[in-house]
């Protein structure tokens, strides 16, 4: 059974349905994540543009100053990516660049605006998954490694499985690699929960086009009309939670796994999960997996922040 298929019978097994956000970025997902990106209310892909260009001499001054690798984890279109990549260049900096993403293509769509705007840059992209990818990378390389992730993209690990993911990446690094880590912070809720529930409807359609995945590739048969999407924000734990609720009583089926399942008016199915942290939040997360926060950077309005984190 392919990944895809396995997580997703699990999920819909599951007592508290789920599906996970992984799976959102196929052809279409990729293109209404664009459109998210360049929504009002999405100020995320906006305040963290903004944290590069007005830190981006600093940021690079971080960076080894003999030949490094530099990889990034999900690096999706790369667009705020290339403001770091232009001052690199400019610097005549040596390193290559090694944009780590599972949808080969936002790879293709990266690398031919990379050839088209940065010439000279050396690259090579690798469709995998994060630790496939950091696995086959230690093993090409005793350069240092600067990993960037960015995106807040930290954020789509709950609270119970966020400390799995940081020992796994903690022990992928070596003593004195960094992680240039983007983090959406905790602010006012209702800036938060327009974030995810734009006024177009852009954040719905990109929630629903999981269904369309499934429905297409694994030969489910979701009625789309029999769902709504609905968001939530929690304060306190920094969560902000997407859902697709089941408007009515209801039978899935799944033809590529021979199985049904039965989805109750009401019942949700989780899809995304996008925490938030505070500044504290991130020291402590750093210091339990081994690392140092050395710097942290943030746009005009402290919406986000860029930090550099050392791997002890
Ligand atoms: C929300 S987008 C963010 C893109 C970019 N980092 C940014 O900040 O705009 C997440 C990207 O990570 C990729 N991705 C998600 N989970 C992944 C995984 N486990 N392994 C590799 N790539 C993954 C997706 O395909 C997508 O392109």
């Amino acid at each position: 059974m392919n990944s895809f298929l396995n997580d997703t019978v699990q999920g819909l097994r599951a007592a508290d349905k789920y599906l996970l956000s992984k799976y959102f970025y196929d052809e279409a997902g990729d293109r209404l994540f664009q459109q998210i990106m360049n929504l009002e209310e999405y100020y995320l892909s906006r305040a963290e543009r903004e944290v590069f260009e007005l830190n981006r001499k600093a940021i690079c001054d971080h960076f080894p100053s003999e030949g490094f690798r530099l990889a990034e984890l999900g690096a999706g279109d790369g667009v705020k990516t290339l403001v770091l990549l232009e001052e690199l260049i400019k610097q005549k900096r040596n390193f290559t660049y090694n944009p780590i993403d599972i949808s080969g293509n936002a790879l293709d769509l990266l690398a031919a605006n990379l050839k088209a705007k940065l010439p000279d840059l050396a690259f090579e992209g690798m469709e995998a998954e994060y630790f496939e990818a950091l696995q086959k990378l230690s093993t090409q390389t005793d350069q240092p490694l600067v990993l960037l992730f960015l995106g807040s993209n930290i954020g789509n690990f709950r609270r119970d499985n966020v400390d799995v993911f940081m020992d796994k990446l903690s022990s992928s690094l070596r003593r004195g690699d960094q992680l240039l880590i983007g983090v959406d912070l905790k602010k006012n809720p209702n800036l938060i929960l327009g974030a995810y529930n734009d006024s177009r409807g852009v954040t719905a359609a990109f929630n629903f086009n999981i269904l369309k995945r499934i429905n297409r590739e694994l030969d489910g048969n979701f009625d789309l009309s029999k769902f709504r999407h609905y968001n939530t924000y929690d304060p306190h734990t920094g969560e902000s939670r997407s859902f697709l609720i089941s408007l009515a009583d209801q039978e899935i089926h799944l033809g590529a796994a021979q199985e049904s399942f039965t989805i109750n008016a009401f019942e949700a199915i989780h899809t995304e999960t996008s925490r938030k942290y505070s500044k504290a939040d991130l020291k402590d997360l750093a210091e339990k997996h081994g690392f140092k926060v050395s710097a942290d950077f943030r746009d005009g309005s402290n919406l986000f922040t860029d930090q550099i984190w050392e791997r002890l």
